[in-house]
């Protein structure tokens, strides 16, 4: 990827979409619906997994031709071919990108520079098979020969995220045989708050950490170690306590951690991608081994159709082409993630990392800045606590707030009377972001209700909603393991083809150092006996000296 690259803005399907936006933006998505009855079936795509329902955005059969042309233009196929063969996409880190190998259940070599990396998955998935096993069978003894009860997760990013989100995502058919605690932040109440609860006799930790450097997880280790070692003593007593998942061999050896406990990752796995590794040992150990199984199964089930589908109807395509229309033809400056399912609620945090992580950039592959939008502002929260919360912004606000909706047809646990109420707030709330209330319909809601006319004219307006506000609708089946991996797999193929059209890095994250690097130079002045830096900039330097006052006192 160096030069001389082809930028989006220059290539004819952009223009196009320039010119196609500046008449689309009179449009009114409730009017796209009355005067087409088959927008449903024309916009949306049935995937095994999952039905994604696309039509409720400002588009036409026109405005998608010419996403798909872009799409063309900018050679997405050639590249997805690439990433798939194990190229080095990543090519400031000049590594491969190929979490995909990770779930690929084709029997088939993967080559990766040069060596076919099969065996070696195929080795830690077994790896991971036994260890869980013995685990969750009380078969692994702790040093005073107990079986263990607790597994605590340290870890990170996407050291963390990925694995806490799973498991929360599908703890209805966790046997509950393990209790799963995760430790990130390098704030010692979590940690503390973890760790009073549970006894060093029947705790197993799992240091994830692809390179064994991140300062939160290491503090966070050494933290456990030292709670463990206060009770057992005994240094050959970590051996049956701690493992690790990381890149760095000779690191994890040094923290003390025996080999054979220590599983494998590889370089051209992305933390944020890597739930798909021996990173995701805290889902195996909560869910069994054949969860995991089915987790890859349904990635790979989106790999081959992300691969294979036409364009028109490839269903990361479509999300991502539609992502691309909202934020660089649209404007829009933001994108939330809102699943109605509870037990998705870390889905947003996790998407989070992967899509702003990935694609959070504003150089492009020849390091120009670059004229238009990356990666929207992506958030979110459960869905119904939110329109409790900060819905009233995005029925009402000033800027307009695409979003997508992810529900399930069936709910992991059933309770009678629960689902269909949660179900009809989400085909609601789409409705009504779209649709929207004008003041005629007010005026005739109020006149209903006995509202005097007076009363009316003075709080019409404020009733008003304009609509026009597009959505994404996302309907699993259920929840499963197999649709869950599927869902995921789906947002990181999204993020692959916005990457490559917006001509972006979208595997490094170079934008996280700045910030390790400074808090590496500002944590010994933090000591009271250590000046602070006089080459701070004023609020720094003030900032750090009213801390170091206060903590003095
Ligand atoms: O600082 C960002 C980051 O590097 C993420 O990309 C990564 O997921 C996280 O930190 C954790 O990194 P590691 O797994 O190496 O501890």
């Amino acid at each position: 990827m160096t030069n001389p690259i082809t930028r989006p803005i220059d290539l004819p399907s952009w223009k196009a979409l320039q010119t196609h936006a500046a008449h689309m933006k009179g449009q009114h998505l409730k009017d796209l619906f009355s005067s087409d009855q088959d927008r449903f079936s024309k916009f949306s795509i049935q995937h095994p997994n999952l039905l994604l329902d696309y039509s409720k955005n400002l588009i036409t059969e026109e405005t998608r031709a010419a996403l798909l042309a872009l799409a063309r233009e900018s050679e997405v196929e050639s590249w997805r071919s690439k990433m798939f063969a194990g190229e080095h996409i990543n090519a400031t880190e000049d590594r491969a990108v190929m979490h995909v190998a990770l779930r690929d259940n084709s029997g088939k070599p993967i080559l990766i520079d040069g060596v076919d990396a099969r065996p070696a998955i195929q080795a830690e998935l077994e790896r991971m098979r036994k260890l869980s096993e013995q685990v969750r069978s009380g078969h692994w003894k702790g040093y005073t020969g107990k079986a263990i009860t607790d597994v605590v997760s340290i870890g990170i990013g996407g050291s963390n995220l990925g694995p806490l989100m799973v498991t929360e995502a599908l703890n209805a058919y966790s046997d509950k045989r393990l209790t799963m605690h995760y430790v990130s932040n390098i704030d010692g109440v979590q940690i503390a708050e973890v760790l009073a609860g549970l006894s060093p006799e029947t705790t197993l930790f799992v240091i994830s950490s692809k390179t064994f450097t991140t300062l939160e997880t290491m503090t966070n280790a050494k933290t456990a170690e030292a709670w463990f070692m206060a009770a057992a003593g005994d240094r050959a007593a970590i051996a049956k306590h701690f493992v690790a998942v990381s890149t760095n061999r000779k690191l994890v050896t040094a923290f003390g951690i025996a080999e054979e406990n220590i599983f494998d990752m590889w370089d051209w796995v992305g933390g944020r991608f890597s739930l798909w590794s021996a990173i995701g040992l805290p889902i195996v150990l909560s869910l069994g081994y054949e969860a995991f199984v089915e987790l890859l199964q349904g990635a790979y089930e989106m790999d081959q159709h992300f691969q294979s589908a036409p364009l028109e109807e490839n269903a990361p395509v479509l999300l991502a082409l539609v992502g691309i229309w909202n934020r660089n033809f649209l404007g829009y400056p933001a994108h939330a993630l809102l699943p109605y399912d509870q037990c998705l609620h870390r889905f947003p945090a996790y998407m989070q990392q992967a899509e702003m992580e990935s694609n959070g950039k504003s150089v492009n592959w020849a390091g120009e800045a670059i004229s238009y939008g990356s990666v929207p502002l992506v958030w979110g929260e459960v869905g119904i606590n939110g329109q409790h919360a900060f819905y009233q912004m995005l029925h009402q606000g000033t800027d307009i707030i695409p979003a997508d909706f992810i529900g399930s047809v069936e709910p992991n646990i059933v309770v009678e009377g629960h689902h269909d109420a949660l179900m009809a707030n989400f085909f609601a709330q789409t409705q009504a972001l779209m649709l929207g209330c004008d003041a005629d319909q007010v005026r005739r809601d109020l006149t209903a209700k006995g509202v005097p006319a007076a009363r009316i004219e003075e709080i019409v307006e404020h009733k008003v909603h304009r609509g026009n506000r597009p959505t994404n609708t996302l309907l699993l089946p259920k929840v499963t393991a197999k649709a869950l991996g599927s869902l995921i797999a789906l947002y990181e193929h999204k993020i692959f083809v916005q990457g490559i059209i917006w001509r972006i890095h979208s595997f490094d994250q170079w934008g996280v150092e700045l910030g390790k690097v400074l808090a590496a130079g500002i944590q010994p002045e933090l000591n009271l006996t250590k000046a602070t830096n006089p080459g701070h900039d004023a609020s720094t330097r003030n900032l750090i000296d009213y801390y170091k006052r206060a903590k003095a006192n």
